[in-house]
């Protein structure tokens, strides 16, 4: 059964449209654990746009599940990530143009300088992920790195067109097992939702979803808890016959 990685990016987008203090991320991971969140993630960005310095160094010191922190691979953040010691860090390609993160790692072409940082972190008792695309050379290097985890780009599957979503989900599975028989643990998250999640919960092997948005889009309706806690009912329980690709 997968577990539930809740990101609250969008909780500080909405104080930094103001630059004030509220809406506070740091309570509002509070509330995503009494819905069930098993994990909470943030997104320190280089450009700070969002999560800043103060709501990692608070979350450490208040999140009661895991504190999964995504960042780019550089010196600044693995500084930040050592002397933080997040449970997890989730390694992600970062542009400053960018609205979201676009693609996975290309960890193939950086497979030495992340092998080193991998190193440096794991060593500090701290679990590294790297978010990919499910690219069998993408994996290869990934094990190669000496990470334990992945984290599979679910951005294709997330916007193909309903005909194309079997062919997408395909991918994902293959990813998955690929990975399985690498020796590496699969988390999956991006762009997934209350309508396409329950495929990719379903896949044999998928520990973990980081999901953000559609958390925070559907909690302006009904509260962050009520909109984690119907998250992590299909997580837990997804059904096991996707409708896709049956639309008319
Ligand atoms: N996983 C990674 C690596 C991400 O960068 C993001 C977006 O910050 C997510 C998961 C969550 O994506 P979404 O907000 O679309 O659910």
């Amino acid at each position: 059964m997968a577990s539930l990685g809740v990101n609250i990016d969008h909780i500080a987008n909405v104080r930094q449209a103001r630059r004030t203090v509220e809406p506070d991320p740091v309570s509002y991971a509070l509330l995503a654990e009494l819905g069930g969140a098993d994990g909470i993630t943030v997104h320190l960005r280089e450009d700070r746009r969002h999560i800043q310095d103060r709501d990692v160094e608070l979350l450490r010191a208040t999140v009661r599940s895991r504190l999964n922190l995504e960042m780019a691979a550089t010196a600044e953040m693995v500084a930040i990530a050592l002397r933080l010691r997040p449970d997890m860090v989730t390694l992600v390609p970062e542009q400053r143009q960018e609205v979201t993160t676009e693609g996975g790692l290309d960890v193939v072409s950086q497979a030495g300088v992340l092998a080193e940082l991998v190193g440096r972190l794991q060593a500090a008792g701290i679990g590294v992920s790297l978010f990919v695309d499910a690219d069998p050379a993408q994996l290869d290097a990934c094990c190669a790195t000496g990470s334990r985890w992945v984290e599979l780009h679910t951005g294709r599957y997330a916007e193909a067109e309903w005909s194309q979503q079997p062919q997408q989900l395909a991918r994902l599975i293959e990813g998955t097992a690929i990975a399985r028989s690498l020796g590496l643990r699969v988390n999956a998250g991006h762009g997934l939702t209350y309508q396409n999640v329950e495929p990719i919960a379903a896949i044999e092997g998928m520990e973990e979803l980081n999901i953000g948005h559609t958390i925070v889009a559907r909690a302006l309706a009904v509260g962050l808890e009520t909109a984690v806690r119907q998250m992590k009912a299909l997580v837990q329980n997804p059904r096991r016959d996707p409708l896709f690709g049956q639309r008319p």
